[in-house]
């Protein structure tokens, strides 16, 4: 391998994700392996303005595979949206001679990442670390599993007091405008329905599912719902059934940012471990500008534009496999 790569800065930006620390771990390990010099920087892109860098060594990753969060820490920079505030940004990247950047974060962290590259011609890996599963090109992203199974433990404890209530709950989710959390986390705890934004934009699936009787010889109903302005969240929902449905006894339960912390999954560490070094590998090869993604089990590599393109859909296999096992 010909790189001229001998300094590479990590970094972690946007919602934090279980798994990111693992993805650092990795990134942080494959790097020196290969005799690369890592940097580890503070808040994501505001680091960068405000210099908050410090070396990695091996032992600097230690113990850390198993922790929530993010050692690095995680922000949304504002800054970082300016020509100005990016200036300053690549001015300490020369200053601390770091030659190339792994971004690790989702939709506006690569989105960011992409207008940073293409401005200042940096070399730049993006690993997908977010909940949401929104990224296109890959078919899950860091943080996604674990948040999936908390989502899960979760509502099999609403489910105890819906049932012995005899209610209706709409259980609101993060994602964004991206309704697999809800969608994959209703058929993992047997929810009766969920409601999601890619649905939304085409039907009332609210009034949808009450007319077709979703109920039926149930005596309560889980229904997970993606926050989101395009679902009107779980709270609208509610008020909604309240007015035009009286006859159900509605409650609702946001699971907030409890979705975003623990431990990540086995499936989680073994996910960022794989990508970190696939960052590095990717960099050695004199890729630049490409999200590290994973596709039938095998690593693939997605130009920045295509992962934040927002193509992404919903599956209709998946749609289909919570309406025949909800009934
Ligand atoms: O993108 C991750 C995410 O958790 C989204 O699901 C959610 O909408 C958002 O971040 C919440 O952001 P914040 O932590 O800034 O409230």
């Amino acid at each position: 391998m010909t790189s001229n790569i001998k300094c590479i800065g990590v970094l972690t930006s946007g919602g934090d994700a279980p798994g990111m620390n693992a993805a650092i771990r990795s990134v942080t390990r494959a790097a020196i392996f290969d005799g690369i010099r890592v940097k580890g920087i503070y808040r994501g892109y505001k680091g960068l303005i405000t210099g908050e860098i410090s070396e990695f060594k091996t032992n600097s990753v230690s113990n850390i595979i198993q922790q929530g969060g993010t050692i690095l820490k995680t922000a949304r920079c504002a800054e970082f949206l300016t020509p100005e505030g990016r200036k300053v940004a690549y001015e300490t990247m020369q200053r601390e001679e770091i030659d190339a950047l792994v971004v690790i974060g989702g939709d506006g962290s690569l989105t960011g990442a992409n207008i940073f590259a293409n401005e200042f011609d940096v070399p730049i890996v993006g690993l997908p670390g977010t909940i949401d599963n929104d990224l296109y090109g890959t078919d899950v992203t860091i943080g996604y599993d674990t948040a999936l199974n908390t989502i899960m433990q979760s509502v099999d404890k609403i489910r105890d007091t819906a049932t012995s209530h005899e209610r209706l709950f709409f259980i609101e989710v993060m994602g964004r405008n991206c309704g697999y959390l809800a969608l994959n986390s209703a058929i993992a705890s047997g929810a009766e329905a969920a409601i999601i934004p890619e649905i939304s934009i085409e039907k009332d699936q609210l009034s949808d599912l009450i007319e077709q009787g979703f109920r039926k010889s149930k005596n309560s109903s889980l229904v997970l719902v993606t926050e989101s302005e395009i679902t009107g969240g779980a709270l609208k929902l509610a008020e909604r059934v309240k007015t035009e449905y009286p006859q159900y006894d509605v409650r609702v339960s946001i699971l907030g940012h409890l979705q975003r912390g623990g431990s990540p999954s086995a499936q989680d560490r073994i996910l960022a471990s794989r990508m970190g070094v696939a960052a590095i590998r990717a960099l050695l090869e004199d890729q630049r500008n490409v999200m590290i993604g994973i596709h039938e089990n095998e690593i693939v590599y997605i130009p920045f534009k295509r992962a934040i393109k927002k193509e992404r859909e919903i599956s209709d296999e998946l749609l289909e496999v919570l309406r025949i096992s909800s009934i």
